[in-house]
């Protein structure tokens, strides 16, 4: 078997998981489920959903795979806990049946750069979303999204995802800050920002039934958690890094990103009146903010910039998915990368048709992950982390960022009791809103 691979540079790691974090969640939910829950006070209780729920679970995922320098279902084996490799194939898979979908939205995204380069939604926005969002033309869009990320992936860790997601990842940031800008100058940029931050403890305190299971729901999904990613994003890591600096530096910059989403998105809804909605989604990105593009000096141009951060976003977000079941194909079968690549991107595409076909089943496919899958998969693996790799766990952790002190002991006993508490709670709600 050839030589497992490493990241080449110390930011190597760290870029590459930002990029898996910032994603379409951060881009079409957080800014409209912010301004739906009560603003920047909803915004304060986000942070304390991800410091509380999901920085404790993010270092669950990293320790393993930093532990082991396997894929998320052979570092349990690694370990001695060969029995709980279940754990680890449930995370794959739940990550196989996201990247499904997500691809789906990602060649969506694609149609959006050509459409806005030819103004094609211009006039109905509502209907051209229609045309290509499902069908044939949603499958093709499909395709060409898929194979760009199975090129990426086929390149592997040094010369494919880290040299890619170094060129996207600070690209992301810098057409943000300059869309923020641009949209500072419109007429509606005052009116956008208070409606996107004004705090409102009622807001917060009347939604709590929906603001509380999205804040942990979300918690997890936008730092990319329980689909095994960065488990195996670790793995590819030296034994020296600053776990608990990455770490933070991932949930800095996810939160970031999606703030200056909001600022992009409001003023833009608000300088054509366009009803910003509540709840945010697919429409409110492909035909709500799509359609203040048409009435707006340089339309196009904007639009294409934003598309195109859209998918990047979406792009650096799968090659990381793809990541986490190639590593495991990588690891256990002498079948060069690139094969194995495709093969798995062919599987994907099979189980994306349904998506691609019809909105309406990519909304099923997504109910069952955000619902049922991934909390199930986070919590199985903090348990795990929390009781029965405990000391190894703080032992890892240590490794790199020094002495721990009183944080080891939180640490741990979040990933015992606080996180799987909240995370039960959520799995509890989702199972009853699906299924009953
Ligand atoms: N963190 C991503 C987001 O916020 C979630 C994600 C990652 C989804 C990777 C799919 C693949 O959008
Ligand atoms: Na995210």
């Amino acid at each position: 078997m050839a030589k497992r691979e490493t990241w080449a540079t110390r930011v190597g790691f760290l870029v590459a998981a930002i990029g898996s974090a910032v994603g379409l969640g951060n881009l079409w939910q957080f800014p409209f489920k912010t301004a739906g829950n009560g603003g920047a006070a909803f915004v304060a209780f986000y942070l304390i959903a991800v410091l509380l729920i999901g920085f404790p679970a993010m270092l669950a995922e990293f320790v393993m795979g930093r532990r082991t320098h396997r894929n998320a279902v052979d570092a349990f084996s690694e370990i001695g806990h060969r029995q709980w490799r279940i754990l680890g194939a449930f995370a794959v898979v739940t990550g196989f049946w996201i990247l499904s979908y997500y691809n789906v939205v990602g060649g969506w995204v694609l149609r959006y750069i050509v459409g806005s380069a030819q103004g094609a939604y211009f006039g109905a926005p509502a209907e051209y979303f229609g045309a290509v969002s499902a069908g044939p033309e949603a499958i093709a869009a499909q395709f060409v999204f898929l194979a760009i990320v199975v090129g990426i992936v086929a390149l592997g860790i040094e010369d494919g995802i880290e040299k890619a997601t170094k060129v996207m990842v600070p690209s992301i940031a810098v057409l943000l800050v300059f869309l923020a800008v641009w949209a500072f100058t419109l007429d509606g940029a005052g009116a956008g920002y208070a409606y996107f931050l004004t705090p409102s403890l009622d807001a917060m305190v009347e939604n709590a039934g929906t603001a509380i299971p999205f804040a942990v729901g979300q918690a997890f999904f936008t730092l990319s958690l329980g689909m095994a990613i960065m488990i195996t994003y670790s793995s590819y890591l030296g034994d020296d890094d600053n776990l608990l600096v990455d770490g933070g530096t991932v949930v800095v910059f996810n939160t970031l990103i999606g703030i200056l989403a909001g600022l992009v998105v409001f003023p833009i809804l608000f300088a054509n009146n366009i009803d910003p909605g509540l709840g945010g989604g697919a429409s409110a990105l492909f035909i709500a903010v799509a359609s203040g593009f048409g009435s707006l000096p340089l339309g196009n141009l904007i639009g294409v910039v934003f598309f195109g951060v859209v998918a990047l976003a979406a792009l650096s977000s799968a090659i990381s998915l793809m990541e986490v079941t190639v590593a495991w194909a990588n690891d256990n079968f002498d079948v060069p990368r690139p094969q194995l690549a495709i093969g798995i991107g062919v599987g994907l595409f099979v189980l994306g048709l349904p998506s691609a076909w019809d909105v309406a089943l990519l909304t099923w496919f997504d109910n069952i992950a955000y619902s049922l899958l991934l909390p199930l998969s986070v919590l199985m693996l903090v348990l795990f982390v929390g009781w029965i790799l405990a000391g190894d766990a703080v032992a890892e952790l240590r490794q790199g960022a020094g002495e721990l002190g009183t944080f080891g002991p939180i640490w741990m006993w979040a990933l015992r009791l606080t996180v799987p508490a909240l995370v039960f709670a959520t799995l509890a709600l989702g199972i009853q809103t699906l299924f009953l």
